[in-house]
């Protein structure tokens, strides 16, 4: 499944699975689907998400119906919408099945992303189907559609950026979360040497970038660069750029040119420097 926010080198690089550094971060995720409940993953940009998404899907082997609740998100976009067709030679009115419906129908995962910048009042569509009840009654057909018992919803959210907004506590109130914050440490050693294969990046390289990623983990957590400096997504990008470049040309392109303050952009070749000098 294409995430709609990845760049041209992830489409190229051989997905890897999803990587934590918490033990029981995926099993726990699972259980929860297992246990007929719904997942709400929340983190910063770039830290897995949709990844882990994939992986639980392929965990339980089902397949998997996305929708992305950017602004333009509407009920068409969820279930479905009519258009005209011809059956045995007459104009008929059909009716095209939404993601939602599909996989309630089939027993799919819905994968809701970027769950807090949906319109407020499309949503509440849905809570009949997130919750016991398991159904929903179709505006545009006015079926009732009960879910099949594989049916599931991974949703996902970043938190505290411009355009989101708090959930709606009803809506919230039909997940079991977890936070999927940056992976680090012997993980994401571990995810380097996995996510950039053809490289030929040396150990010592790759602890340099781990250690680069705790500084700006720091270094967002207490404010001095945003979350999204510290993106996993950003780091493997440089990763991948390295072996083909000076560390410090690739982190310049692939970390620090996404942000937009010049002072910010600094601060992490300064923290680069540290770790890789004039590299
Ligand atoms: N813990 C992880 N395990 C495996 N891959 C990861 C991990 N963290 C980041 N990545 C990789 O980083 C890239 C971005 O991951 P992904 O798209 O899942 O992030 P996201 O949290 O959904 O981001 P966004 O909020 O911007 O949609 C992908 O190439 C993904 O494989
Ligand atoms: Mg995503």
């Amino acid at each position: 499944m294409a995430d709609e926010g990845e760049g041209r080198s992830e489409a190229k690089r051989p997905f890897p699975r999803f990587v934590a550094d918490r033990p029981h971060l995926v099993e726990d995720a699972e259980t929860a689907l297992r246990l007929g409940k719904h997942v709400l993953l929340r983190g910063p940009t770039g830290s897995g998400k949709t990844r882990l998404a994939e992986t639980l899907a392929e965990r339980l082997e089902l397949d998997m119906e996305s929708v992305n609740c950017s602004v333009d998100l509407d009920m068409e976009a969820l279930l479905g919408y009519r258009t005209l067709g011809l059956a045995e030679g007459k104009t008929v009115v059909e009716y095209v099945e939404g993601p939602v419906v599909r996989a309630m129908r089939l027993g799919r995962m819905l994968y809701i992303d970027e769950l807090n910048v949906a319109r407020p009042e499309v949503l509440p569509i849905l809570h009949g189907a997130l919750d016991h009840r398991r159904r929903l009654t179709n505006p545009l057909t006015a079926d009732v559609i009960v879910a099949h018992p594989n049916f599931c919803v991974v949703a996902a959210m970043n938190e505290g950026y411009a355009g989101t907004s708090p959930l709606n506590e009803a809506l919230l109130n039909r997940f079991v979360v977890f936070d999927v914050p940056y992976v680090q440490g012997d993980a994401l050693a571990e995810l380097i040497r996995e996510a950039t294969p053809s490289s030929t990046l040396s150990d010592a390289v790759v602890d340099r970038f781990v250690r680069l990623s705790a500084d700006l983990v720091r270094a967002s957590d207490v404010g001095e660069l945003p979350p999204e400096a510290a993106s996993i997504r950003a780091l493997l990008d440089a990763c991948d750029l390295c072996a083909h470049m000076p560390a410090m040309r690739a982190v310049r392109y692939a970390i620090a040119g996404k942000l937009s303050d010049p002072r910010e952009q600094d601060l992490v070749m300064e923290i680069a420097a540290s770790y890789f000098g004039d590299a």
